[in-house]
C-alpha cells in the first residue's frame, strides 16, 4: 500500500528548518506485515526532541530514515503469528521493541533489550526486515515505529494494547514523554513520598516527570529551565518554585529552597551544564537521574571523591526503566482519573505537512509537545 512518510534523506541540515525543510512529506510503498508484524493506521504522533536530535546529528542514525517514534495507532492488519491483536484495536507505539528472551528482557528490563537496541541502531524492525520503500530503495524505520506517517508496519514487540475510548491526542504522549519522564522519577530513581525533587529541563519529557513527581508524592518540586517562558506551565502543573538555569546562582538557589539540596534531581535538557546543575542541586546522599540524550561527544566532569564521601548516586534512565505493557495502561488510567493531567503537555496540534515548522518551534523552545493528527 501507499503511505505518506516524513522522510529524512540526510542528517545535519542547518536551521531554520522552515527554510531548509530537512523532512520531506512523500508517498512511499509500505509492504504488508510479515510474521509477528502488524500494519497500523496512525491516529496521533508527538514531536520529541529525539526526532530533532536525528535531524541535527546529535543522535546519529543511518539515512534515509522515516522519522517519528511517539504515538498511538489503530490496528489494520495482523501478520502471521500475531494472535492477541485484531483490526480495530488501539495500540501505543513503544520505541524499543523487546524480544522477551535476551538477558536484560529476562531480568525484567525490556527497555534495555539487546536485540531491540541493535535493530534500532540499524533502522530495521525486530525481525531485521525493512517494510518501507521509495522508488524500490529501502527507507529505514526510526526506532521500529516511523509514525510521522498515515500507516506504519511495526513488530508486535513495539506495540502495547490500550483503551480505544480516549482522545488519541493525549494518549500519544504516553509512548515517549510520559513513559520516559514519569519512569525516570518512579522506576529509575524510585521516588519516596515526601522527598524534594528538582526537574531540570522542562520540555515534554521534563514536564511529564514533574507530573510523575507530583503524583508520586514529592513534598516540594523545583522546576528549572534556561527558558523562563517555561515557568508558567511548570507552576500550573504543580511546581512550587521556578529557577532560571542561566542564573549563575541557580544551584545555590535550589539548595536554599530545599534546605541543602534536593533528595532527587532529574535532568531532561540534554546539555552538560544542565546535568552539572542537577548534580550540584542534589543533597549529600541524594540521587541525580538523567534521561536526556546529549551529543555522543559530550563528556561529564565530576569530583569523583564526593560520589563516595557524600554517597551520591548518578543514574541513567532509558525509556524510563519501564515495563511498557505494565506502565502505559496504568498511567493512562491515572490520566483518566485526573491524577496525571498530561493534557497540558500538548501545546500544538498540527497536520503532517507542518512537520518542519514543528521541528523549528521545538528547536527554538516555543513548543512543549506538538501532536500530529490525521484526518
Ligand atoms: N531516555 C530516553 O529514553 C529519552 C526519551 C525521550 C527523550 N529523551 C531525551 O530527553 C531530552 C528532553 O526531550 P524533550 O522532548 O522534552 O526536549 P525539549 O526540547 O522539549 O525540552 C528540553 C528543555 O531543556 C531546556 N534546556 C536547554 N538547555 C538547558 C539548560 N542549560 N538548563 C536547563 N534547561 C535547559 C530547554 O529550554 C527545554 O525546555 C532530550 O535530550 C531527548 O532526546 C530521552
Ligand atoms: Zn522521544
Ligand atoms: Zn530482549
Amino acid at each position: 500500500m501507499q503511505t505518506r512518510i516524513a522522510l529524512l534523506p540526510q542528517m545535519g541540515i542547518p536551521r531554520p528548518y522552515t527554510d531548509t525543510l530537512p523532512l520531506q512529506i512523500t508517498d512511499a510503498e509500505l509492504d504488508p506485515p510479515g510474521p509477528e508484524e502488524v500494519c497500523v493506521r496512525i491516529l496521533a504522533a508527538g514531536v520529541c526532541h529525539s526526532d530533532l536530535s536525528v535531524i541535527n546529528g546529535d543522535r546519529p542514525r543511518p539515512t534515509p530514515i522515516a522519522l517519528g517514534h511517539e504515538g498511538v495507532a489503530e490496528v489494520v492488519q495482523c501478520g502471521e503469528m500475531v494472535g492477541d491483536l485484531s483490526p480495530g484495536d488501539r495500540v501505543a507505539l513503544v520505541f524499543v521493541p523487546s524480544c522477551g528472551h535476551c538477558p536484560t528482557c529476562a531480568e525484567g528490563r525490556p527497555a534495555l533489550c539487546e536485540p531491540g537496541l541493535v535493530v534500532n541502531s540499524k533502522g530495521t524492525l525486530l525481525s531485521g526486515a525493512i517494510r518501507i520503500h521509495l522508488e524500490g530503495q529501502p527507507v529505514l524505520h526510526h526506532l521500529g515505529i516511523s509514525c510521522f506517517a498515515d500507516y506504519a508496519v511495526c513488530h508486535r514487540a513495539s506495540l502495547v494494547k490500550i483503551d480505544a475510548d480516549m482522545d488519541p491526542v493525549q494518549q500519544a504522549v504516553f509512548g515517549c514523554a510520559v513513559l520516559t519522564g514519569c519512569g525516570a522519577i518512579l522506576n529509575t530513581a524510585r521516588l519516596r513520598m515526601g522527598e524534594q525533587v528538582a526537574v531540570v529541563g522542562l520540555g515534554g519529557v521534563g514536564l511529564a516527570a514533574l507530573l510523575g513527581a507530583r503524583a508520586g508524592g514529592a513534598r516540594k518540586i523545583i522546576a528549572v529551565d534556561a527558558n523562563p517562558s517555561k515557568a508558567e506551565v511548570a507552576l500550573q502543573l504543580g511546581a512550587d518554585h521556578f529557577v532560571d538555569a542561566r542564573d549563575p546562582e541557580a544551584a545555590s538557589q535550589i539548595r536554599a529552597l530545599s534546605q541543602g539540596g534536593v533528595e532527587l534531581a532529574a535532568e531532561f535538557a540534554g546539555v552538560m551544564p544542565a546535568l552539572e546543575l542537577a548534580i550540584a542541586a542534589t543533597r549529600r546522599g541524594g540521587r541525580t537521574v538523567t534521561a536526556a540524550l546529549p551529543n555522543p561527544n559530550d563528556r561529564l566532569s565530576l569530583q569523583a571523591a564526593t560520589l563516595v564521601t557524600e554517597e551520591r548516586a548518578l543514574l541513567g534512565s532509558y525509556v524510563g526503566s519501564s515495563v511498557p505493557s505494565r506502565d502505559i495502561p496504568n498511567w493512562l488510567a491515572m490520566y483518566r482519573s485526573g491524577r496525571l493531567p498530561v493534557d497540558q503537555l500538548v501545546s500544538h496540534e498540527i497536520a503532517l505537512p507542518e512537520i518542519n515548522e514543528a521541528m523549528e518551534r521545538l528547536a527554538s523552545g516555543a513548543a512543549i509537545r506538538q501532536i500530529v493528527t490525521f484526518a
